[in-house]
Parts: C-alpha cells; sequence; structure tokens
C-alpha cells in the first residue's frame, strides 16, 4: 500500500502519531495524519495534570477534540497516561502515602471510566523503573504509596474499562540485557504469574547517537510477547538523518514485523519541528512535510515480506 496506516494494516498491524490538539486545525498537519496514520496518542492532553487540574475537576476538553478526530477518521486511540510521576498537577504534587493513592486510583478510574470503549490501548502506568543497573523502581511519591502501587493501577483501570488493552510503558527497555528491561521484565513475569491484568508492554523507543537501537531490539520484543503480552513501539523517534537514520527506521520496523505479538508501532510527532526534541529532526516528516529517506524506509519495510 501506499501509506504507512494501510501497509502496516495488511501486516494486521497500526502504524499511529503522536498527536497534539492544537495542531488539528492546521491543514498540512491534519492533511498528512489523516492520509498517513490510522492510531494516534495524545502527546499531552490525557496526562494527569490536563485531565484532572484541580482534585476532583475534570476536564477532557483537549483530549476529546483528538479523541473526536481519530473516531471521525476511522483512527485507533492510544492513551497515555494515567499513573505517571511526571506531568502531575500540583494538588497531587503535594500528596503523599494514602491520600495520594486513592487520589491516583480515582484519576485511573475517573478517566478510564470516561473513555470506556474509546481507547485500543492505555499507558496505565508510565516510566516507573529507574535508570541506570539498579534495576530498583524509580524513587517517586506515588512509589512512596507503596511498591503495589503499579498493580493497584492496573486493576482500576481493567475495572474502569474492561475492553481496553492495559500496557505498562517504559523508555531504555529497549536492551533485551539491561538493568532496567531485566526489572520490567520480572514485573511482567510476576503479573501474569499473579493473575494482575496486563496486556502489553509498551517501548517508548527514543533513541539517538548515546542511545542507537539495540541489535537485540527484535530478541527484546520476542522475550516480552513470550511472556504472554501484546509489545507496541510507543513512542519512537530517531535523532539523525538521511541513510543513517533510514537504516535505523528501518531495523525497528522489521523487529516489530519480524514479532507476531508486535501489534503496532506509533511514532512520536509529525513534521520535525513540532518534534519533542527542539531543534531536532527525529521523525518521517521534515518541516515542510515532505517525507523523508526514514519515510521510504519505512513504507519499503512495510511492504516487504
Ligand atoms: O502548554 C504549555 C504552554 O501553555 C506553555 O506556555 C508552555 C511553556 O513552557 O508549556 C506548554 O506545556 C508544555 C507541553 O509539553 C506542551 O507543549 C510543557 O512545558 C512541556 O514540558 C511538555 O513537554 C512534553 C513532555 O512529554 C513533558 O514531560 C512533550 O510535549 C511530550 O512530547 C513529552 O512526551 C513524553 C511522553 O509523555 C513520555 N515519554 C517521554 C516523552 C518525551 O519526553
Amino acid at each position: 500500500a501506499s501509506t504507512l496506516g494501510a501497509s502496516a494494516a495488511e501486516k494486521g498491524r497500526y502504524f499511529g502519531a503522536a498527536v497534539a490538539a492544537n495542531h488539528l486545525g492546521e491543514s498540512q498537519y491534519a492533511t498528512v495524519l489523516n492520509r498517513e496514520f490510522n492510531s494516534v496518542t495524545p502527546e499531552n492532553e490525557m496526562k494527569w495534570d490536563a485531565t484532572e487540574p484541580s482534585r476532583g475537576t475534570f476536564n477532557y476538553a483537549n483530549a476529546d477534540r483528538i479523541v473526536n478526530h481519530a473516531i471521525s477518521q476511522g483512527m485507533k486511540v492510544r492513551g497515555h497516561a494515567l499513573a505517571w510521576h511526571s506531568q502531575q498537577p500540583g494538588w497531587a504534587q503535594s500528596l503523599s502515602g494514602s491520600t495520594l493513592r486513592s487520589a491516583m486510583l480515582n484519576h485511573v478510574t475517573q478517566v478510564a471510566t470516561y473513555y470506556r470503549g474509546k481507547i485500543h490501548s492505555w499507558d496505565v502506568v508510565n516510566e516507573a523503573f529507574a535508570d541506570g543497573s539498579s534495576g530498583a523502581r524509580r524513587d517517586s511519591n506515588l512509589q512512596r504509596t507503596g511498591n503495589d502501587w503499579i498493580e493497584a493501577a492496573f486493576r482500576a483501570a481493567r475495572a474502569a474499562d474492561p475492553g481496553a488493552k492495559l500496557c505498562y510503558n517504559d523508555y531504555n527497555t529497549d536492551d533485551a540485557n539491561a538493568a532496567k528491561t531485566r526489572a520490567v521484565y520480572a514485573m511482567v513475569q510476576d503479573f501474569k504469574a499473579r493473575g494482575v491484568p496486563i496486556d502489553c508492554v509498551g517501548f517508548q523507543s527514543h533513541f539517538n547517537g548515546q542511545s542507537p537501537v539495540p541489535g537485540n531490539y527484535q530478541q527484546n520484543l520476542a522475550q516480552f510477547a513470550a511472556l504472554g503480552v501484546d509489545v507496541q513501539i510507543t513512542e519512537l523517534d530517531i535523532e539523525g538523518s538521511g541513510t543513517a537514520q533510514a537504516n535505523s527506521y528501518r531495523s525497528v520496523v522489521n523487529a516489530c514485523l519480524a514479532v507476531s505479538r508486535c501489534t503496532g508501532i506509533t511514532v512520536w510527532g509529525i513534521p520535525d519541528h513540532y518534534s519533542w526534541r527542539s531543534g531536532g529532526t527525529p521523525l518521517l516528516f521534515n518541516s515542510s512535510y515532505a517525507k523523508k529517506p526514514a519515510y521510504d524506509a519505512v513504507l519499503t519495510a512495510l511492504n516487504s515480506g
């Protein structure tokens, strides 16, 4: 097929993009989004600070703009993210202990209930493990409510929206042997063994010169899939340009296609100038919305085999 979404669909997968509500009215942005992608992830609009700016008062206006756009275009929606140490509203940052635990669980329940039936996959918990060699949980106000906060969030999400796939999502978990990867693997294995509801693991896959696509990336996706969860590439971007960038994107797409439970790929933005990496060029379209060599490599990979 001639677009990313249609080509991925032929392989039984989706191809998505992170979207910002405030760009939906821009004609070039909407044209490329609607033509190329069949899944969206709100880049910021579903986060705790956006959806519950004061305790118990919910604001879905910007998230709804994206969800309604997706529904009108027949696109899937990845919900991002219900529980995270970052982008918490100020009121939550100042809570702790059982008060924070109940506020977090209420947040998960309220947001997942509001969007029940409309979300393909939820990032229920985002970035809960520490970087480096410790394999420990990340220290955060949520972690300090008790080590079981992650499974509590997953159980609340399942109760609120039984039809959504529930994902754990993180970065620097792409190398099969890294301590952080091993720690997330052990958590997923434990959740599956104890019946904690988890359906998928998201690999953000933010790559650059310091953090290139690992040689064992496909093996890593496969080892998680073997635990009985889907795997998704959730925030893909790769710093660089030209052939080198194209080759890296190709290897990521080929890795997903080689793992039957890798159900979709999402790039973290559409044109380079809207990337969170300010000044970077990590995406598939340049700032004039022209297709880059990386785009051609991705499209060719999706259509081969
Ligand atoms: O909306 C306000 C605007 O009103 C204000 O004037 C402006 C001034 O700084 O800030 C705007 O908010 C910014 C927001 O993006 C929307 O543009 C925040 O400052 C900025 O911190 C925020 O950055 C987002 C970042 O997450 C925050 O953690 C990025 O857009 C978003 O791409 C990035 O996404 C994360 C994923 O959620 C999790 N994984 C890593 C990924 C990349 O960092």
